[in-house]
């Protein structure tokens, strides 16, 4: 189980190209399940998810894919979390643990930004009615992957440094 765990860790890439399979509704809560159970700095749990199904609603999105089928747009309550900073590492804890599940469930899915762009920013906002106190910071854009892509190796010694940076 451990070993299975490690191996969805390394495998996991960016999946852009779906089927036009739809997700059912018990992996979309088992991948919600796995964002609430990321780190909170201060345990504030700021984090909060819009789950995207319409694709009307869908394709006017930042960046949006055609052919996903759900998109989970992760915002950050500031009112519970005042910290620019902390919020926003809530919101990326929440995003890999959600891209994690993602690829344990043998779907695919990527990483939007909306964060820091002003314009991306706007069109989610007035697009998914979000009151002021609610920052969209980044979609998982999800579904059944169309083709496989190639497993990647990203590990490198030398950006590891032995007790101080030389
Ligand atoms: C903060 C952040 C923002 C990203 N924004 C986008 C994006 O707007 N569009 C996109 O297609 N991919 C986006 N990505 C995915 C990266 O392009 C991708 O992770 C990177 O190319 C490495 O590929 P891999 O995920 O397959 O390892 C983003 C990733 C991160 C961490």
């Amino acid at each position: 189980m451990a070993n299975n765990f490690l191996e969805v860790i390394k495998n996991r890439k960016s999946v852009r190209s779906f089927t036009s399979e739809l997700v059912c509704d018990e992996k979309i809560k088992e991948i919600l399940e796995c964002g609430m159970a990321a780190p909170s700095a201060m345990n504030t749990n700021c984090v909060e998810f819009i789950v995207v199904k319409n694709k009307e609603i869908m394709n006017k999105l930042p960046q949006m894919l055609e052919d996903c089928a759900v998109a989970i747009v992760v915002c950050a309550n500031v009112e519970k979390q005042k910290k620019e900073a902390y919020w926003l590492q809530d919101c990326a804890a929440s995003m890999e643990n959600m891209l994690l599940a993602v690829e344990a469930l043998e779907l695919g899915g990527v990483w939007i930004a909306i964060y820091p762009e002003e314009e991306r920013m706007k069109t989610a906002c007035d697009l998914l009615n979000v009151p002021n106190h609610i920052k969209p910071v980044a979609i998982v854009a999800l579904g059944y992957e169309n083709e496989k892509e190639n497993l990647k190796y990203n590990y490198e010694e030398k950006k590891i440094h032995s007790e101080k940076w030389i």
